[in-house]
């Protein structure tokens, strides 16, 4: 169900009309919906009940404080991919024993302080990164648990900037090169080898690439029983995508369905090889748990007809949402106030000076300036990726609950932006 609905002729987040959040914190602010982000991770977490699982929110997706929080609250773990996010767990009192570390390029410092919190796993992307680990461990006398990124060669199918499992993509060890990898992991005295992961890409609406992934590390997983190196737990990635409502885009498997899919492999494998003995799941979604619990509140600020085109310039630009010109994402935009008069076709951009900011183009709206629209699924990818560019300051953010709306990132100060420069001496 869409906690984002029109009541009585206006959008409301849940029960709070969107008008009033407008009024309340300006435009443009990110509204996030508190039911439905608890849904969403809740649809993991059911899918996972009575299991020994663990949902790690990938919070490159968002990674405001207050749903760090209302996650870790709901168990989840987290998936982290630098230093910063690291302290962001910490700051919304997560609990660094859920967290797993992903990325290709850990620093010693990154490595120093995920080992000083005890998180649980590192996810080592490469050879030269299990050395560097090793070091590192040993040098604060700490024994490092890891699990190493396989590559398995499947084609996610997905936007090629956001896949992530093929042999031309920089992550992960390849999949002929892992055993030998997981041998020298084995030999390096001050790492555990404790499981395996695998991220093959991000907006997979088909879930049979996932399932082909899972196939191989299954193999894999069994291969390196066979030579003594037993692993803990298995780690599948990233999760299903979700639904834009772009015309003709094919409706996304559900996460209870694909996860019971996944889960009906296992538990084949395990009860055939290892006589039903299981083994640890460990998930790292983020855009299906707080995608379509956002949206980014607009304001229109002029219509500019044209010639070939009709602009709608809005307050919003690609620096606040970049999924669109980086992506050509399709992202729906809503008029909060529907009006009754004939539409136009509008490209909707921002004030930047790039022709690639745009957010929306060819799209139909009865408009007049100073309405409200709403950019609609733009929890996942929005704040994370917004940026200063044309030093503008980046929107608030909300979270309604109900009827009640909590800011949880006040807009920026533009003058704040370039506090920490200085003139020459
Ligand atoms: N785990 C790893 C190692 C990842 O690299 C990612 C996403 C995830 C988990 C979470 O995947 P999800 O459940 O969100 O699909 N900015 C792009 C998406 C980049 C995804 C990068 N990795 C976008 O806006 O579409």
């Amino acid at each position: 169900m869409s906690h984002f609905s029109y009541q009585d002729g206006v959008l409301h987040a849940e029960s709070t009309p969107l008008p009033q959040i407008a009024d309340a914190f300006g435009t443009p602010t990110y509204v996030y919906s508190k039911a439905a982000l608890l849904e969403n991770f809740n649809a993991y977490a059911n899918a996972c009940k009575g299991r020994d699982a663990l949902v790690c929110y990938a919070m490159k997706a968002n990674s405001n404080l207050a749903i760090l929080d209302l996650l870790a609250r709901e168990g989840a773990g987290f998936d982290i991919v630098s230093g910063g996010e690291l302290l962001r767990v910490i700051a919304a009192g997560g609990d660094p024993g859920k967290v797993i570390f992903s990325g290709v390029g850990k620093t010693v410092g990154e490595m120093k302080l995920a080992l000083e919190k005890g998180i649980l796993c590192f996810n080592v992307e490469s050879i030269p990164e299990l050395h560097r680990l090793n070091e590192v461990a040993g040098a604060m006398g700490k024994r490092a648990p890891v699990s190493l990124r396989v590559n398995p060669n499947v084609d996610a199918k997905t936007h090629p900037y956001i896949s992530t499992g093929l042999k031309s993509n920089k992550f992960g060890i390849a999949f002929d090169d892992a055993l030998e990898a997981y041998r020298t992991a084995a030999r390096l005295p001050h790492l555990a080898v404790v499981g395996i992961d695998c991220h093959i890409g991000s907006q997979l609406l088909d879930d049979a690439p996932l399932l082909e992934a899972l196939d191989k590390l299954i193999d894999l997983i069994d291969t390196l029983a066979a030579v003594g190196i037993v692993l803990h737990h298995l780690d599948i990635g990233g999760g299903i995508g979700i639904n834009y409502g772009a015309a003709g885009d094919d409706p996304p498997v559900a996460v209870g369905e694909y996860l019971g899919r996944l889960f009906a492999r296992i538990d084949a494998w395990r009860a055939d090889k290892h006589g039903g003995q299981p083994i640890k799941v460990i998930f790292e979604p983020g855009r299906s748990i707080v995608g379509n619990a956002g949206v980014l509140l607009m304001s229109v600020e002029f219509l500019k007809p044209g010639e070939e085109k009709n602009f709608c310039v809005v307050d919003a630009a690609m620096n606040d949402m970049m999924r669109p010109t980086l992506y050509e994402a399709w992202m729906a935009v809503q008029p909060v106030v529907p009006r009754s008069g004939k539409p136009v076709t509008y490209d909707i951009v921002g004030p930047i000076c790039e022709s690639g900011d745009w957010l929306a183009r060819g799209r139909d709206l009865s408009l007049v300036p100073g309405d409200l629209l709403a950019m609609m699924t733009a929890g996942a990818y929005g704040m994370t990726m917004a940026s200063n560019y044309n030093t503008r300051a980046r929107p608030a953010e909300v979270i309604v609950d109900g009827d009640q709306v909590h800011l949880v990132r006040k807009r920026e100060n533009p003058v704040d932006l370039f506090e920490l420069e200085s003139l020459l001496k």
